[in-house]
């Protein structure tokens, strides 16, 4: 999607179409007065009205956006509002898209150039026969700005931003036989043209590191498990205390000898949703040459039945020495995510951790599919990361970890279980990664609710791989950590 600012008397380009974005309650007087009368437009958020040959305008095409009150009108409803004139318009045959909000200052027009952008957004590789009228159109998009010039020099941020959600929706869509662990490296790899320092451990260096919980994991599966570190240096101390990511990358879980049941297990493709933010997380602070230390590991493994796979009752010895009982061989992604944040803060000390992973289905019956669990020791880097989550419209949503609950979570033969049954399914999970928090502060986000979308209701998001969590930890890191 090409992108350009222009001033609301630039021409418009022929095979374009209009979106003309209205607020609630101030519908067009004029020539356009009676389309909108022979309608139930009213300007409400996400509502359009589609005109063809518009009275009282030289324009092929015009689309009406209700974008909600003008008074609650932010950049997010900016982004929302030219999304869903994207939308509409995408396989309408016209090639180009015109946005214009009344008065759109620089920073609104940017964010309504990265609403068309996420809203574009396609996986398309492997569809060698669409037909045409499916495909979209629209590769070009103008933005209306009262001050063209400003509003371009407010996107580059915005952009690589709109690259690194790209690119993380990209390794999420990737199916299994594609994406498995050493690709994933390879591709993550590639961001040392961006300026990233990019290492990569396999089994023997794991081993060696005493990584038995993750190498558990990954013992069944004939594609060998990575461990990726990534580190961005951007602050003016590039010896700085970073702050640290980590994801849970398991390119495909079938359960292990714990198998899962065969309907819809082609979903676990996307169980590598964790490391694919935290790999997004860092395509963007190189992007935008972000003013912080920032490490990002990602534990990448396939979880698969096999002769030599792991046995539910196994026990293995973590990294962090503690020995753990593996119940149930599907609760698999705590087991990857204990050795990488252990070996995180060894290795590099950080400010914080926060670990993203698809970790529990007790969390979507919990929240839904909008909003992704936070669990954190922490109230200072909680409150960072909701207040992060708000200004960039990725739900979150506190909950506990009651200590009383740890109970569940005790072996009788080893130092802890990696299951704590059905009562709190993705708490329990909580409080058996904080066993592997060596009391530094640290939140845990469980995006297994919101890593993909089946019937996208938000604009700016289409069905499959959402990005989920790259927006808000750039949002984070650029609030609370740069300069
Ligand atoms: N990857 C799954 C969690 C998941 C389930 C993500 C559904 C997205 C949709 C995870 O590894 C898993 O299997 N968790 C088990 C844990 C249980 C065995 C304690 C679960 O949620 O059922
Ligand atoms: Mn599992
Ligand atoms: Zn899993």
């Amino acid at each position: 999607m090409e992108i350009e600012f222009v001033a609301a008397d630039a021409a418009v380009p022929p095979k374009t179409g209009v979106a003309q974005i209205v607020f609630e309650g101030e519908t067009p007087n004029g020539p356009l007065a009676a389309a909108v009368a022979a309608s139930r437009f009213t300007g409400g958020k996400g509502q359009t009205l589609d005109l063809i040959a518009p009275a009282g305008r030289d324009v092929p095409r015009l689309v009406l956006v209700g974008a909600g009150k003008r008074e609650n009108f932010d950049a997010l409803g900016a982004e929302h509002a030219a999304a869903s004139a994207y939308n509409a318009l995408k396989t309408s045959g016209l090639e180009a898209l015109r946005v214009e909000i009344p008065g759109a200052g620089a920073v609104t027009a940017a964010r309504a150039a990265l609403g068309v952008r996420l809203a574009s957004y396609r996986f398309d590789k492997y569809r060698t026969k669409e037909p045409a009228e499916k495909k979209p159109s629209i590769d070009h998009a103008q933005v209306v700005a009262e001050d063209p010039d400003a509003a371009l020099g407010a996107f580059p941020d915005l952009a690589a931003l709109a690259d690194a959600v790209s690119f993380t929706r990209d390794l999420v869509s990737e199916p299994a036989n594609v994406l498995y662990p050493a690709e994933f490296a390879r591709r993550v790899k590639e961001l040392e043209s961006l300026g990233l320092e990019v290492e990569i451990l396999g089994e023997p260096e794991m081993s060696k590191l005493g990584m038995g919980s993750l190498l558990g994991v990954g013992q069944g599966s004939v594609r060998e498990s990575q461990l990726v570190i990534v580190r961005w240096n951007g602050a003016s101390d590039p010896n700085a205390q970073p702050i640290a990511f980590v994801g849970k990358g398991v390119c495909f879980d079938t359960g292990g000898i714990s198998l899962k049941p065969g309907e819809g297990m082609e979903d676990m493709k996307w169980d590598m949703g964790g490391a694919g933010a935290v790999a997004g997380l860092m395509h963007v602070l190189a992007g935008r040459k972000a003013k912080a230390n920032v490490v990002g590991v990602l534990g990448l493994v396939e979880n698969m039945p096999d002769a030599n796979a792991q046995r539910p009752g196994d026990v293995v010895t973590s990294m962090s020495g503690q020995t753990i009982e593996v119940i149930n061989t599907d609760a698999e992604g705590r087991l990857v995510l204990a050795d990488a944040m252990w070996y995180c803060q060894d290795r590099f000390k950080p400010k914080f951790i926060v670990d993203l992973a698809t970790l529990t289905g007790a969390i979507i019956m919990a929240l839904g599919n909008d909003y992704a669990g936070l669990f954190s020791n922490n109230d200072e880097l909680a409150g960072n990361l909701l207040a992060a989550s708000a200004a960039e419209g990725e739900l979150l949503w506190r909950m506990p970890l009651p200590e009383q609950y740890g109970k569940q979570l005790e072996s009788m033969i080893a130092d802890v279980k990696n299951i704590g049954g059905r009562p709190g399914g993705s708490i329990t999970a909580a409080l058996f990664l904080q066993k592997f928090v060596n009391g530094l502060p640290w939140a845990h986000l469980d995006i297994a609710s919101t890593a993909w979308k089946k019937g996208s209701t938000t604009p700016t998001i289409p069905d499959g791989a959402t990005g989920y969590g790259v927006r808000l930890l750039n949002r984070l890191v650029q609030e609370k950590y740069e300069g």
